[in-house]
């Protein structure tokens, strides 16, 4: 059976960049089930009209313009066979995707997506539910952890690339939590998953930690 890695945490726990240095220093590709959720967010945002009124059955329609291919190092998202890696991080599909994440049928959609991908070649996934409901076999679960005003602050040095102000910091922190609220149904730990808080860890201590863990 092929290897999977399950790597799960709140919003801005450093999944995602911890995931793909995992997976290359593995030679394994890297899934970010979140990108997913987003591509799908993406479209309704442009076919559904407004985020209140929208249903499972609109949302799902756009289904089909969603796929994935296989790059050296990573199962890339594709939207109409085009990567749009940027715009799925914009603010508006940040706003709505929690919204989406909750439809069920979505939920499913985003499994199936995740575990043909998983099916086909060894990965890395990050997500929030990767280790208790897409692969609760992964041979290897980790659940990421940080203080939120660390996890706030981090996300925004990504995407200022400048030292954040506490204002700033407050504001994003603020929008972290309310999405980790959002999210919560689907975020609990695996019961066999490791625990790492990376408040006080760097970026290469934790990978190496995983790394570690992966080996032994
Ligand atoms: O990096 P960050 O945690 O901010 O976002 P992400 O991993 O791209 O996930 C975006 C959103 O997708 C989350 O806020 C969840 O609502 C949803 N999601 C989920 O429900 N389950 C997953 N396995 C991955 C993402």
């Amino acid at each position: 059976t092929p290897l999977t890695i399950a790597i799960d945490g709140p919003a801005a726990s450093g999944k995602s960049s911890t995931a793909q240095w995992v997976a290359q220093k593995l030679g394994v590709r890297h899934v970010d089930s979140g990108a997913f959720y987003r591509a799908i967010t993406y479209l309704a945002l442009s076919t559904c009209g407004d985020p209140e009124s929208w249903v499972a059955d609109d949302v799902l329609a756009n289904a089909p313009r969603i796929s994935w291919r296989l790059t050296e190092r990573s199962v890339l998202p594709l939207i109409d066979d085009i990567d749009q890696d940027t715009a799925l991080r914009d603010a508006p599909v940040t706003r709505q995707v929690s919204r989406v994440a909750q439809m069920l049928a979505v939920r499913e959609w985003v499994n199936q997506m995740v575990r043909s991908a998983g099916a086909a070649v060894d990965v890395v996934v990050d997500g929030r539910d990767i280790g208790t409901t897409v692969f609760p076999d992964a041979q290897l679960k980790v659940f990421l952890v940080a203080d939120s005003w660390e996890r706030a602050r981090r996300r925004l040095v990504q995407r200022l690339r400048r030292r954040p102000t506490d204002a700033e910091i407050a504001e994003e922190t603020e929008e972290l939590v309310a999405r980790d609220a959002k999210d919560a149904t689907q975020s609990a730990p695996a019961r066999d998953a490791i625990t790492i808080d990376t408040t006080t860890v760097t970026q290469e201590e934790q990978v190496e930690r995983i790394v570690a863990l992966a080996r032994a």
